[in-house]
């Protein structure tokens, strides 16, 4: 097992380098920091699921990130770079530890992923403290860029909250008024639910019931049984990944035929396995893969051509921190120590994404369109509109906003 790192022992550790450049720079009139920098390599930490339920959506974060660096030159602000990843395993428990690997350990520039919220949580915790710039390319903790927000935080994903919002609307407005949700029993569940409530609550639904499942848990079997008892109108549903692909499946199997509704997670990257068992369902998110926008053509064919499989949400996020992540140091040119300057190009970003052109809030978040999409055959799914648009999560908490 890993040693933890005392947060002492970082800043001193920390404290050491910064003091060592000062003094370097205030004895000359050469700008030492920049000169040495441009001949070390930048480190971009990655802590990511290459293992688990998660595995295939840190695979696509990774792939497609890499991918829009290297279409951009394959440096960031005209340095090359060294990639550190770790496996987060997406375990809250060992998130710490691993972290500590990058931040500490490597002493990574900047720290990207993770999926699990929980994971995030413990980065931020230590990222925050440590001042070392983080991108937040999945997980969508609402605290990282609320409560917990800091200048050198930023998601390029979403927070939990985002897609959820939209749905309860979406479900009110096909008429159903009693809903049962079922979600793993986590930080982002509890959003995901949230997000959900708030909007349909106050339109009139009724929340029947809060099925929760620990997470990384896949059995359900028991938990259908109880909803075809409820008899609701609709069911909301989070789940990711390998267990987004067993859910579906075996709801289908169970026979039940109440409208299925969800986060686009519950389809994104396992619609081809959920096959016949996904048809009808009806999910909102960040992102509809049949999105017409020219961004959007040319990302889906260059990640086929680059890892012959299809992009997903997951992708479009790890890529959309690539190009995220070169803006930034193309501002500085390559200039780490230039943390003030890095956050401020981060801050003015406009990403022309395949989900859309979006900003940032002042929290750090994507302002971005809330899509609408059903299934409508297996392996199929389409765009049916926009479910919210320009759409910035309220950052409760965070003072910077
Ligand atoms: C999360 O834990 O924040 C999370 C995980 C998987 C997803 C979305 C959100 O697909």
């Amino acid at each position: 097992m890993t040693k933890s790192i005392t947060s002492t022992s970082r800043r001193r550790f920390l404290g050491g380098v910064g003091a060592a450049a000062g003094v370097a720079a205030a004895t000359s009139s050469v700008p030492t920091r920049f000169a040495i920098g441009q001949q070390a390599k930048i480190k971009v930490g990655i802590l990511l699921p290459y293992t688990g339920t998660f595995a295939a959506l840190g695979h696509n974060i990774t792939d497609a990130m890499k991918l829009a660096i290297n279409q951009a030159g394959g440096k960031l602000g005209g340095r090359e770079i060294e990639y550190i990843a770790v496996d987060s395993e997406a375990d809250p428990a060992k998130a710490t530890a691993n972290t500590n690997k990058l931040v500490v350990g490597s002493k990574v520039d900047v720290i990207t992923g993770p999926v699990h919220s929980g994971v995030a949580a413990a980065m931020v915790k230590i990222t925050r403290e440590e001042e070392t710039l983080t991108v937040i390319s999945n997980a969508g903790a609402g605290a990282a860029t609320g409560e917990m927000c800091a200048p050198n935080i930023f998601h390029t994903s979403f927070t939990n909250w985002q897609p959820a919002f939209p749905c309860g609307s979406v479900v009110l407005k096909d008429g159903h008024k009693r809903v049962v949700m079922m979600y793993w029993k986590y930080a982002a569940g509890f959003e995901f639910a949230g997000g959900f409530r708030d909007s349909f609550v106050p339109g009139g639904g009724t929340v029947m019931k809060e099925i929760q499942v620990d997470f990384p848990n896949v059995e359900f079997q028991a938990h259908l049984t109880e909803i075809a008892a409820l008899k609701p109108d609709a069911v909301y549903v989070f789940f990711a990944g390998g267990g987004a692909a067993k859910f579906v499946k075996d709801y289908h199997a169970a026979g039940i035929k109440i409208p299925l509704y969800g986060s686009g997670f519950l389809t994104d990257g396992v619609l081809q396995a959920q096959g016949e068992a996904a048809v009808g369902i009806k999910t909102t998110l960040h992102y509809a893969n049949d999105l017409d926008n020219p961004a959007n053509k040319k990302f889906r064919a260059d990640f086929k051509a680059a890892t012959n499989r299809d992009a997903d949400v997951y992708a479009v996020q790890g890529y959309d921190t690539g190009t995220f992540l070169v803006q930034a140091y193309a501002a500085v040119n390559g200039d780490t120590g230039a943390k003030k300057q890095i956050i401020a190009a981060m801050e003015k970003a406009t990403i022309d994404s395949p989900r859309g052109k979006f900003t940032f809030s002042k929290a750090h978040n994507p302002i971005q369109n809330i899509y609408l999409r059903q299934v409508k055959a297996p392996g199929q799914e389409v765009f049916l509109g926009v479910a919210h648009e320009a759409l910035a999560d309220p950052a409760k908490g965070c003072k910077m906003a």
